[in-house]
């Protein structure tokens, strides 16, 4: 589904490096890092309810993301919360939202990859919009697309970063073919995730899903498979072929922009669904998650 222009979002106030800015002024330096290099790390995040769902999580991931780069004065958690804080209030957001937060290596006093030419410090951008997921409930429709997806050898999608073209040249496939994301396979050709989701499957009554080591260890992904362990569906990781997915009874999509949502084609096979009903049952859990859990958002702070 492609997403819309939402007025809602013409007049809302961005956060860059300390300041609070009107979305025409938001602008961020030609010398930053992230315009040089996509050096820069990031997290979509979701409000729902005045709480900021698996901040921590996020924060902590952020912060795992940044260290493994090699940033240097990173902002500290407290700090970065705060910014988010000021940013939510601002804007008068307690629900319905998504934040994509960025870290950024920061200003460069000339241009040039070298990390050594950052002498600032980090950029912080906390980017909050209205946004309802970004799916289409009623299901999606995958391809395979031919461009793999990162793994430990080159670059390790366990980085959240912002060297996106991997998953973007995976994503210009998939709008050729008419579908609504592609499936990327791994260096030996087990399916790994989508350009922007995690994948799961289930066939006679067990959850499947790849495990982490070419695709990003979502956060939701996380999550599904904690609900699995505690509502006793037994849940495992594994190399998984294409053919398996085909012939799967459910197959789902994860992530904080769109949640879960169900695949209903993937490379022209229809998934036949054998309702085991799965599917329906962790999607229940997950909202209910979404609407207790999550840190209050500090506007007193
Ligand atoms: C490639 C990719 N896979 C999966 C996800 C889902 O991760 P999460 O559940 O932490 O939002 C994302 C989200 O950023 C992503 O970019």
């Amino acid at each position: 589904m492609l997403q819309t222009f939402n007025s809602q979002n013409e007049n809302i106030k961005i956060y860059i490096g300390g300041q609070l800015l009107d979305r025409k002024d938001a602008k961020i330096s030609v010398f930053d890092s992230v315009v040089q290099g996509g050096d820069a790390v990031w997290e979509g995040l979701r409000v729902y309810n005045g709480r900021i769902f698996c901040l921590d999580k996020h924060l902590q991931r952020m912060a795992d993301s940044a260290h493994a780069l090699a940033f240097e004065n990173v902002p500290g958690k407290q700090e970065i919360k705060k910014a988010i804080f000021a940013t939510l209030q601002a804007n008068g957001m307690t629900d319905g939202v998504h934040i994509r937060l960025t870290l950024t290596r920061g200003e460069k006093i000339t241009s040039g990859m070298d990390p050594r030419l950052n002498q600032q410090g980090c950029c912080l951008i906390v980017l909050a919009e209205w946004k309802a997921p970004v799916y289409d409930s009623q299901g999606i429709k995958l391809i395979t697309c031919s461009v793999r997806r990162n793994n430990p050898q080159f670059l390790d999608s366990k980085i959240h970063h912002n060297n996106l073209l991997n998953n973007i040249l995976a994503k210009i496939e998939a709008n050729i073919a008419g579908a609504d994301d592609a499936i990327m396979l791994d260096s030996q050709g087990f399916v790994s995730e989508t350009n922007a989701t995690n994948i799961f499957m289930t066939r006679r009554g067990v959850l499947y899903t790849p495990y982490a080591d070419s695709c990003l260890p979502g956060i939701t992904r996380g999550l599904i498979l904690e609900l699995c362990n505690n509502m006793r569906i037994t849940a495992v990781e594994k190399n998984l072929s294409l053919t398996e997915f085909y012939t799967a009874d459910e197959v789902f999509v994860t992530g904080t922009m769109g949640e879960l949502t169900p695949v209903y084609e993937i490379d022209g096979r229809a998934i036949i669904s054998k309702s085991s009903g799965i599917f329906g049952i962790v999607r229940e859990a997950f909202r209910r998650k979404t609407e207790v859990e999550g840190e209050k958002i500090g506007f007193g702070f």
